[in-house]
């Protein structure tokens, strides 16, 4: 009796049960396409195109000097703790000079070190910064290169 009634329950459900299972795999299917959405499309868009979707800024580098204070590579991807290390150095430890690897000694000062070689910042910082949706605040105290102040 109870059996016959659970059974009946079952087969009443069954349908019912595996529309859901769709509805929700269904649901599930639409929105792992939805989330990956800009990775697939990045995809797609870069078989039309034919390359990279992000591009490298065109920087103006130093054209008398061929050497950072560190690599090339450890600059781009490490110049803003860099900064932060020398400005710790100087105001918290009050050092003014950097070593750097290849033992080359170096003012610790953005002004004066960092942006007498990069005095084109225009083109060099801030083109990359602004392809980069990043705008440090250094600039309201710290003096840009004589010569080209927008
Ligand atoms: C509110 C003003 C202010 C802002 C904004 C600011 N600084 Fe400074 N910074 C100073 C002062 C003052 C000193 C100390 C100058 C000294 O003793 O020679 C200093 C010193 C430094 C130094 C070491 C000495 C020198 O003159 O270069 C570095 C490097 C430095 N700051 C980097 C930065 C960076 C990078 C930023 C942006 C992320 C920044 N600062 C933003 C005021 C500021
Ligand atoms: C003596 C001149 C000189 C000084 C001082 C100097 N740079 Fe450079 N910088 C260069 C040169 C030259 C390159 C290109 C290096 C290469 O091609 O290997 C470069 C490369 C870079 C890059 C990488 C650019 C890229 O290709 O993506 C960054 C970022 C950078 N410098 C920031 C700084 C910062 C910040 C400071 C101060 C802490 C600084 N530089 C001090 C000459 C200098
Ligand atoms: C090759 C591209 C590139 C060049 C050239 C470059 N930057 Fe940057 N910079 C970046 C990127 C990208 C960030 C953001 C990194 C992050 O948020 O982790 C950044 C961040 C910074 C920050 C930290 C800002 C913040 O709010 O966190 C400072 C300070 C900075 N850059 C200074 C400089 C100075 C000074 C120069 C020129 C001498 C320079 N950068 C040249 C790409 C570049």
């Amino acid at each position: 009796m109870l059996k016959d009634l659970i059974k009946d329950f079952i087969d009443e459900m069954k349908p019912k049960l595996i529309n859901d299972r769709m509805f929700i795999m269904g649901g599930l299917g639409a929105f792992v396409v939805l989330f990956t959405s800009p990775f697939w499309l990045n995809f797609l868009f870069s078989l039309f195109t034919g390359d990279d979707v992000y591009e490298r800024p065109k920087i103006a580098l130093p054209t008398e000097y061929k050497e950072c204070v560190s690599t090339r590579d450890y600059m781009r991807a490490e110049h803003m703790q860099l900064l932060d290390t020398w400005r710790d150095m100087a105001v918290r430890e009050g050092k003014r000079e950097y070593v750097d690897a290849n033992g080359n000694k170096w003012d610790i000062n953005l002004q004066n070190t960092c942006m007498s070689c990069h005095a084109n910042k225009p083109d060099f910082c801030d083109t990359c910064h602004t392809s980069n949706s990043v705008d440090p605040y250094c600039w309201d105290c710290h003096v840009e290169p004589k010569g080209n102040q927008q």
